[in-house]
């Protein structure tokens, strides 16, 4: 993930790796040597009034949450909170900065994590409802969710299953994500599908399976819309025969995905969460 893929060694904490990109972001990624595989938490960073907002809403639909005090790089202080599916999502306040990294190609941050769900449709309406956040569009594959102005941070997948559908990272631009796959053939890693554009986000795309199991996706330009986007369904969102991105230049290794799609899942007990 670091001489190839891109990201940059942050820190080493007992054992976890923290691995950073060229922003302000102390990390982006944590590696937590464990047992199994599974996705430990997902953090956003909010304000202290929307973490007060979150706090009261997430209390009003009694889903499973405690306060936290990070001691992750980057500190700060929020709310850990479960979600249906055995999601752990992490919200924190007051989050230190880092001086960003010039004149190295390296993804900026993240821009989405996407889950596969059983109801993906409860989530994005659990999201709204108890997190404040807003779908952006419906497809038959997706349900969209934003937190921001960014057209999706987070999306949950009509996926039979619970469990982490991808990871992406924010490349400065088209050329970016053009070079990151140029890196990763280099050094005999074909994307699993891509270059493509998607539909809903109108990012540009390419997606690999990581070294260390799951999906992970160079995008970049994910759409800015308006407070009042209208909320797409899936006929708005169809394809012509034979064609699943704008470009329509890639094969799509699907199974190949959907088996690095299910190894991550949400194995944490709600009861180890609280003793973390
Ligand atoms: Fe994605």
């Amino acid at each position: 993930m670091t001489d190839i893929w891109g990201l940059a060694a942050a820190e080493v904490r007992s054992d976890t790796h923290y691995l950073r990109g060229s922003g302000t972001f102390p990390y982006l990624l944590a590696l937590h040597k464990a047992e199994g595989e599974s996705v430990r938490s997902v953090t956003f960073v909010c304000s202290r009034e929307r973490l007060r907002e979150i706090a009261r809403s997430v209390s009003e639909h009694e889903l499973p949450a405690r306060p936290v005090i990070s001691d992750d790089p980057g500190g700060g202080d929020g709310l850990i909170v479960q979600l249906s599916e055995g999601e752990i999502f992490r919200f924190l306040s007051d989050t230190s900065e880092v001086a960003p990294i010039e004149g190295r190609d390296l993804p900026v941050k993240l821009t989405h994590i996407v889950f596969n769900a059983v109801d993906a449709e409860g989530s994005g309406t659990l999201a709204e409802t108890a997190l404040g956040f807003k779908v952006s569009d419906r497809t038959k594959g997706m349900v969209f969710v934003r937190c921001n102005a960014s057209h999706h941070s987070t999306a949950f997948a009509r996926a039979g299953i619970s469990s982490l559908n991808h990871i992406a990272f924010e490349m400065n631009d088209l050329d970016a994500v053009m070079r990151g796959i140029g890196r990763l053939r280099d050094h005999g890693l074909a994307p699993a599908w891509g270059p493509g554009r998607h539909g809903p986000g109108d990012n540009a795309f390419a997606y690999f399976i990581a070294p260390f199991g799951p999906v992970v996706e160079f995008s970049t330009a994910v759409e800015i819309v308006p407070s009042d986007y209208k909320t797409g369904s899936p006929e708005d969102w169809t394809w012509p025969e034979g064609r699943i991105d704008q470009w329509g230049m890639s094969d799509k290794d699907v199974a190949g995905l959907r088996l690095a799609e299910e190894r991550f899942r949400f194995v944490r007990a709600w009861e180890q969460v609280l003793l973390a």
